[in-house]
C-alpha cells in the first residue's frame, strides 16, 4: 500500500543530508580503542564535552522518583514545577531580572518540535518566513515538511564577517510582499549556528523594531545561550517585556546543547502571546514531554550549586579549550576561521584547497573527507551558504576524537 503523496515526497525519495550522514557515521564509529579506522563525525551538534559531569550528577541518588501523579497525563505542556524552576532558571541566567512568569512557558519535545509547532501556528502552507543564510539547515526542514512554511535566506557574507544587517531582511520583505506573497515571521538564531556568532543588542532590538513595524512574528531561537565563551555580550529576547513585544516575539531555548542531552527531547518555548499559548495548548499532546524527563530535567536545574560550580564552569572552559585546538592544529593551514564566541561548532574556509572556486568542488571535498579521510564535516552549501569552500566543524567532542579529526581534515586538505 503506498503512502500519501507528502510523506513519499518527503521523505522516501530523498533522505536529509545530516540524517544520511549521521547514520553512515553511526554504522562505522571511531574507537580509539577497538576502531581507530571508523569514522569521525564532526558533523552532528552534539556536545560530549561533558558526559562524565552529566553522568554523575543523573545518577545521584533522587534524581528519579516516581509518584503516581506522574503516571497519568499530567504536564502535557510543562508541569507546574518544572515551568516554575524554567522560569526562574531564565530570570537569573537570561532576562537579568525581567521576571520570567511560568504561564507563559510551554515544554515541548525539543526545539525542533518547538520549531514545526510555531510554523503551525503562525503560517498557513505557502507563507514566508525569512532567515539569514547560511543557517542550520533544519529551520528548513522543521517549518517546512508538514507545516509547508516556506523559508526564504538573505545571505550574510565573508566580507561582511557573517554581521545580520536587518536592512537587508527589510528590503526582501518589501519586494515579497510586492509580489504579492505573505511574509509571517523571521528567525534570529542567536547565538548562531552554523556562524558561532552572538549578536550584540543593537542587532537584536532592530530585529524586534523591523517585526513589530510590520506586525510579523520574531522566533528567536537561542538555544545556545549558555554556551557563550568569551566575554561576547548576549541579549536574550527573555530581556524585552510584554508591552515591547506586542505578542509577537517567541523565544526558544531547549536541552540538547547547553546541557548535552538531545536524547531527553526537552525545549522550551515563551511568549506573551495569549493566542500563541492557548494554540500551543491545543497541539500539547503532540508535542509533550515525559513527566520523569521533565522531572529530572527540573532536579538538574534546582541545584543552582552545581549548575554555578560544576556544570556550566567546566562546559564553557571545555567549549574554549576546543576552539584554541582548532586553532592550534589548523592554523598553518590557508584558511580563515571565523571567530566563534559560542556553540558547539565553528565555521571555516577551506577555499584554497578546492579544485575550482565552485559548489561541486567542495562537495568534491566533503566526498574526500568523508571517504577516504572518515571524518564527516557539513560543507558549507549544506547550511545554504553559496560562496563555496566554508565547512562547520563541530568542536563539543571529546579531546582525543578533535585531535584526531583535525589532524584527518589537515592530511586530506594537504595531501
Ligand atoms: C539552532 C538549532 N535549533 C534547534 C535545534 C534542534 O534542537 P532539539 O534537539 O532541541 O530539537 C538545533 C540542533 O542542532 C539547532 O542547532
Amino acid at each position: 500500500m503506498s503512502l500519501s503523496e507528502r510523506a513519499s515526497t518527503t521523505y522516501l525519495k530523498n533522505q536529509e543530508f545530516l540524517m544520511k550522514c549521521f547514520a553512515l557515521c553511526l554504522k562505522n564509529p571511531y574507537c580509539k580503542k577497538i576502531n581507530k579506522d571508523g569514522m569521525i563525525n564532526m558533523g552532528t551538534a552534539v556536545n560530549q564535552l561533558s558526559e562524565d559531569i552529566l553522568q554523575e550528577k543523573l545518577n545521584q541518588p533522587g534524581m528519579f522518583e516516581h509518584k503516581p501523579d506522574l503516571q497519568h497525563y499530567c504536564g502535557l505542556n510543562g508541569t507546574l514545577e518544572f515551568t516554575k524552576t524554567l522560569a526562574n532558571f531564565f530570570t537569573s541566567r537570561l532576562s537579568h531580572g525581567v521576571e520570567i512568569h511560568p504561564e507563559k512557558i510551554r515544554v515541548v519535545n525539543g526545539v525542533s518540535s518547538a520549531l514545526e509547532a510555531l510554523a503551525f501556528c503562525i503560517c498557513d502552507p505557502g507563507d514566508i518566513i525569512l532567515i539569514a543564510l547560511p543557517t542550520y539547515a533544519r529551520f528548513i526542514a522543521d517549518m517546512g515538511e508538514r507545516s509547508n512554511a516556506k523559508l526564504v535566506g538573505i545571505e550574510l557574507t565573508a566580507e561582511d564577517n557573517f554581521d545580520l544587517k536587518p536592512e537587508r531582511f527589510e528590503k526582501e520583505l518589501l519586494k515579497l510582499q510586492e509580489q504579492g506573497e505573505k511574509v509571517r515571521g523571521i528567525i534570529l538564531c542567536n547565538p548562531s549556528n552554523p556562524i558561532g556568532k552572538v549578536y550584540n543588542k543593537e542587532t537584536v532590538d532592530d530585529f524586534l523594531d523591523l517585526c513589530i513595524k510590520y506586525n510579523i512574528h520574531l522566533i528567536a531561537d537561542e538555544i545556545y545561550a549558555l554556551s557563550i565563551y568569551d566575554n561576547s555580550k548576549f541579549l536574550s529576547v527573555l530581556n524585552y517585556t510584554e508591552n515591547q513585544t506586542k505578542g509577537l516575539v517567541h523565544f526558544l531555548w531547549g536541552f540538547s546543547k547547553d546541557f548535552g542531552i538531545a536524547g531527553f527531547r526537552v525545549g522550551v518555548i515563551h511568549t506573551h502571546s495569549k493566542d500563541m499559548l492557548q494554540a500551543l495548548d491545543g497541539l500539547g499532546i503532540y508535542v509533550s514531554v515525559s513527566t520523569h524527563i521533565q522531572q529530572v530535567c527540573n532536579k538538574m536545574l534546582l541545584d543552582t550549586d552545581w549548575l554555578d560550580k560544576v556544570y556550566f564552569p567546566n562546559n564553557i572552559k571545555r567549549l574554549r579549550n576546543s576552539f584554541e585546538i582548532v586553532k592550534e592544529v589548523l592554523g598553518d593551514l590557508d584558511i580563515r576561521i571565523v571567530k566563534a564566541s559560542a556553540g558547539l561548532f565553528c565555521w571555516l574556509d577551506f577555499s584554497k584547497y578546492l579544485e575550482k572556486e565552485d559548489t561541486e568542488s567542495e562537495i568534491k571535498l566533503f566526498k574526500r573527507l568523508f571517504d577516504e579521510g572518515k571524518v564527516y564535516i557539513v560543507p558549507g552549501s549544506e547550511f545554504g551558504c553559496t560562496t563555496p569552500g566554508w565547512f562547520r566543524i563541530i568542536i563539543s567532542v571529546s579531546e582525543d576524537i578533535l585531535r584526531v579529526g583535525l589532524t584527518r581534515i589537515k592530511q586530506i586538505l594537504t595531501a
